[in-house]
């Protein structure tokens, strides 16, 4: 018997998750597209959308409530999928509406709140930089008399270190508290332990950890959104036993964000003092072309597979995991002078991947030898930072 026709409505706010689409088709899914107006001309994989709807803003409540609930008179919807971060809550909220299955608001807080992820992830006994919430002045005061500076002041809900600001002394934190006025709740404050950034990306069915792969960032994304540079991620060498601390740490970390299905990625910082903290936890690919360093080490793309396992859970069929081939990748991204740089001469047959587009330029390295791919890593990097770099000051806006 044919499978039956399975329903995946797309909530878009920015433009990606295009391999996610186009999985739904080869997977012969009935796939809407719902999305802001303004990313109309995007080159979305148009052949493998069945009905597109466009609004103002996806995020505007009741609207997209109604608006939802709308399409459902007509469509069964069996799945809601958040494409972007900042569409994880918004897919959570018209689940619990529509009483429709996958994560409900709850979980999608341990998600999308660092706040609620630290206090989760402490309750739970996962190792994470002291804290505070930015509510309560008495004990924001206790904790800076407790906790040694520097700190970084986040908000709660963004990405890509938006508004992530590094404290130095007291009068400072006044200062930025005082200036935060009223959205002084929808932040926190911690201790900002000074070490190596690494991310864990991963794949969970039936709340289980099927596959997961850890990778190094060269310098903290902090430094690489305010600094300028390059930014370089490379997987971790399995067979060392960091890599082994970090994907069990990652594992005890999913089951207590209590994550039943989907793709992760994870941040951990490994301390000067040898420990590892949780940083924060997203229910999405990474971002910053994650997806490509994954893709090489692995065999297989994230965004398929996130496809694939949501439809095997809508048909109540297992999921069957491809077999990752472990190959050891690095990924090189870089703002650029020129608009279509020339990479052309980044040509070591381990070179799997260059992009060269609207300023910015991409390779990926990937091979079996692990310091032969570390080497070719370095010499890129001070090539790229040499030849190619462009440096531009820090936006307010994410870089998805
Ligand atoms: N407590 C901390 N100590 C040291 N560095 C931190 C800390 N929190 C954040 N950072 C730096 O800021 C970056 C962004 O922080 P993160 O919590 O991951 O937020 P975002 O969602 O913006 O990525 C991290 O990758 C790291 O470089
Ligand atoms: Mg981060």
């Amino acid at each position: 018997m044919a499978d039956r026709k399975v329903t995946f409505l797309c909530m878009a706010s920015f433009f990606k998750g295009t391999a996610f689409i186009e999985e739904c088709r080869a997977l012969g899914c009935n796939t809407l597209l719902l999305t802001n107006e303004h990313l109309k001309e995007k080159p979305w994989p148009w052949q493998a959308i069945d009905e597109r709807f466009f609004m103002h803003d996806i995020y505007r409540q009741p609207d997209v409530t109604r608006a939802v609930s709308y399409l459902a008179r007509t469509r069964e919807i069996d799945r809601i999928v958040p494409l972007d971060d900042f569409d994880v809550e918004v897919a959570a909220s018209l689940r619990e509406h529509l009483r429709s299955p996958g994560m409900g608001d709850t979980t999608a807080r341990f998600f999308r709140d660092k706040l609620a992820m630290r206090v989760q992830a402490r309750d739970e006994g996962i190792p994470v930089p002291e804290f505070v919430h930015v509510l309560n002045h008495k004990q924001i005061d206790e904790f800076s008399r407790k906790v040694p500076g520097p700190w970084m002041l986040k908000p709660r809900s963004q990405a890509g270190a938006v508004g992530i600001k590094k404290i130095h002394s007291s009068e400072e934190l006044w200062r930025r508290v005082h200036e935060l006025g009223d959205e002084q709740s929808y932040h926190l404050l911690e201790r900002c332990v000074a070490g190596d950034v690494f991310h864990v990306d991963s794949i969970v069915y039936d709340k289980k950890v099927l596959f997961q792969v850890a990778s190094r960032y060269g310098t903290p994304p902090f430094n690489i959104w305010n600094e300028g540079g390059v930014f370089l991620s490379h997987t971790v060498n399995p067979r060392s036993s960091l890599n082994r601390e970090l994907l069990s740490l990652n594992e005890k970390l999913i089951k207590a964000m209590r994550l039943v299905r989907g793709v992760t990625h994870a941040e951990f910082i490994k301390g000067h003092d040898g420990q590892l903290y949780f940083l924060e936890l997203a229910a999405r690919v990474g971002g910053a072309n994650i997806d490509r360093l994954v893709e090489e080490a692995s065999g297989f793309n994230l965004w398929r597979e996130w496809a694939r396992l949501e439809h095997a859970y809508c048909l109540k069929k297992p999921y069957d995991l491809p077999k990752p081939r472990n190959l050891h990748a690095g990924l090189l991204i870089c703002l650029s002078r020129a608009e279509k740089p020339d990479l052309s001469r980044f040509s070591a047959p381990e070179v799997v991947w260059r992009h060269a587009e609207d300023h910015h330029a991409g390779l990926v390295v990937a091979g079996k030898d692990y310091d032969r791919v570390n080497e070719l890593l370095g010499r890129y990097q001070h090539q790229l930072t040499k030849e190619i770099l462009a440096v531009q000051p820090p936006t307010d806006k994410a870089i998805h």
